[in-house]
């Protein structure tokens, strides 16, 4: 089915064996046009290639944009650079999930509602007192956050609106009680239940750092970095955990387990697990005079070593946020006490020398989101183990808006990719094998 909303008359050609077939061209409102190939097969009995998507658009989408050469994020066609600044992270999740800013009174409302969601059943403490107090506090987010599908049954049915936003709301609220839930679990400390008087990162890092001896003293500027890092982190497009929570959905599959396969994806090192990897990183190469040898080893192609924190599919300039980032280590660590901090001046050398590198230059590799989030993270006090958790409390902003926008998409299907199979055919069960198993 064409869509109405963005045809444009244009079509491509496209010749197989002497037969030209049209296909429809849709204009985005910014960005690349898209050509349709829906209508491929059925046609002309050929399927497109295209591993790992990189020249194939998998949904039309109205919530993020990405100039990837420009360096420009847009949420709902709001800049992140004034969003981080001017508005907080509840705000900009009410932004993502109703295509608008709310007025004072839909947010007053919205923040209640998420508030009075943030606790979780007491039966999920059961299933913390079941992980190894070693697990990585990203298993216990999987496990939990696929344990809440068994607990939130008034809130499973797809296809009622109001159902609908009453799993993203949990699962938004959730989420950060979860992750303050996994961290004192993993260092052996007694949850910290959540606060009605406190914001949503305010509230995050009490159940984080409060403890049952004493109360953790939120401070504004801690807050607000926090805050910030949520709103970076919030929706990305269609990044590998989203398009996992798409896929996942497509199948009319429970919210919560949809959103726990989003957070399997982000945990990789080359998603979202690349905060982690990036500080380790830093403290591994330990000196500004040992980044040569980490840089060379980057370019080796023999070596699968990369520079963690650096490149990205769709930004061939510096990353927005890594931007906003970078600015606000610096205000933190001052906050802190942190004065002169080795990690940021081996973070910054590196950058520097890694920009002027021809291979990075050609390449248009630049420091992505993951790369100076680590810096502030470890300075408010969170091990390195917590910091793709906190990008996965935040693109639970994300995930729920692109999954309701794909529910409530009229040409949504089954997410069903096809194949180039180049294995073996009729093969005789006993016959003599042609090839050795290897395995
Ligand atoms: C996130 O997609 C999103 O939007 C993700 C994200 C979000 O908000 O959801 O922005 C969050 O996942 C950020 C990315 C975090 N990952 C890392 O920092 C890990 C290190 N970076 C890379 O592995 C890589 O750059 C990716 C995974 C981010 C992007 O991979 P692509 O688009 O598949 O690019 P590629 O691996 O094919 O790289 C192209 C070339 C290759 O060289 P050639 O084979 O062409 O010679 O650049 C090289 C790569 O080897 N390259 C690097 C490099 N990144 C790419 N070389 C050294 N160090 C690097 N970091």
């Amino acid at each position: 089915m064409p869509r109405k909303t963005s045809s444009n008359n244009k079509s491509a050609k496209l010749t197989i064996n002497n037969k030209t077939y049209d296909l429809p061209v849709y204009d985005s409102t910014a960005g690349e046009p898209v050509i349709d190939i829906s209508g491929l097969h059925s046609q002309a009995k050929v399927f497109t290639y295209d591993p790992g998507f990189t020249s194939t658009a998998s949904c039309e989408s109205k919530i993020t944009f990405i100039d990837g050469e420009k360096g420009i994020l847009r949420y709902r066609g709001y800049d992140i650079e004034e969003l981080a600044k001017k508005s907080d992270f509840i705000e900009v999740v009410n932004l993502l999930i109703y295509g608008d800013l709310p007025n004072k009174e839909q947010l007053k409302k919205y923040k209640k509602l998420i508030t009075r969601h943030t606790l979780l059943h007491e039966q999920i403490i059961n299933f913390f007192q079941g992980f190894r107090r070693d697990a990585h506090p990203m298993a216990m987010m999987v496990g939990v956050m696929g344990a809440l599908s068994s607990f939130y049954q008034d809130s499973l049915d797809i296809g009622d609106a109001h159902q609908r936003q009453e799993a993203t709301r949990r699962i938004v609220a959730k989420s950060a009680t979860i992750g303050a839930m996994a961290y004192k679990y993993s260092i052996g400390q007694a949850f910290v239940s959540p606060k009605n008087n406190l914001t949503f990162s305010e509230n995050f890092l009490h159940m984080c750092f409060s403890n049952t001896a004493e109360s953790f003293k939120v401070s504004p500027i801690i807050s607000k970095a926090m805050d910030t890092i949520f709103i970076l982190h919030a929706d990305h497009e269609q990044n590998a955990s989203t398009s996992t929570v798409r896929l996942a959905g497509s199948s009319g599959a429970n919210p919560f387990a949809c959103i726990a396969a989003g957070v399997s994806s982000l945990w990789g090192p080359a998603h979202g697990g690349a905060n982690q990897a990036a500080l380790e990183m830093l403290e591994e190469i330990g000196h500004s005079k040992n980044i040569r040898k980490f840089i060379n080893k980057a370019k080796d192609k023999k070596d699968p070593f990369k520079l963690m924190g650096f490149g990205h599919r769709v930004y061939k300039n510096y990353d927005p946020r890594a931007k906003i980032l970078k600015r606000i280590c610096q205000k933190v660590l001052n906050h802190v006490g942190i004065k002169n901090d080795p990690i940021l001046k081996l973070a910054i050398d590196l950058e520097k020398i890694a920009l002027k590198e021809k291979y990075f230059i050609e390449k248009k590799l630049y420091p992505n989101v993951d790369f100076y989030s680590g810096i502030i993270l470890k300075a408010i006090g969170f091990p390195p183990e917590m910091f793709t958790v906190i990008f996965a409390i935040a693109r639970t902003a994300g995930w729920t808006a692109q999954w309701t926008e794909m529910i409530e998409d009229p040409i949504q299907k089954i997410g069903r990719p096809r194949q180039l199979y180049t294995g073996q055919n009729n093969l005789k069960y006993g016959a003599k094998r042609s090839k050795k198993n290897t395995r």
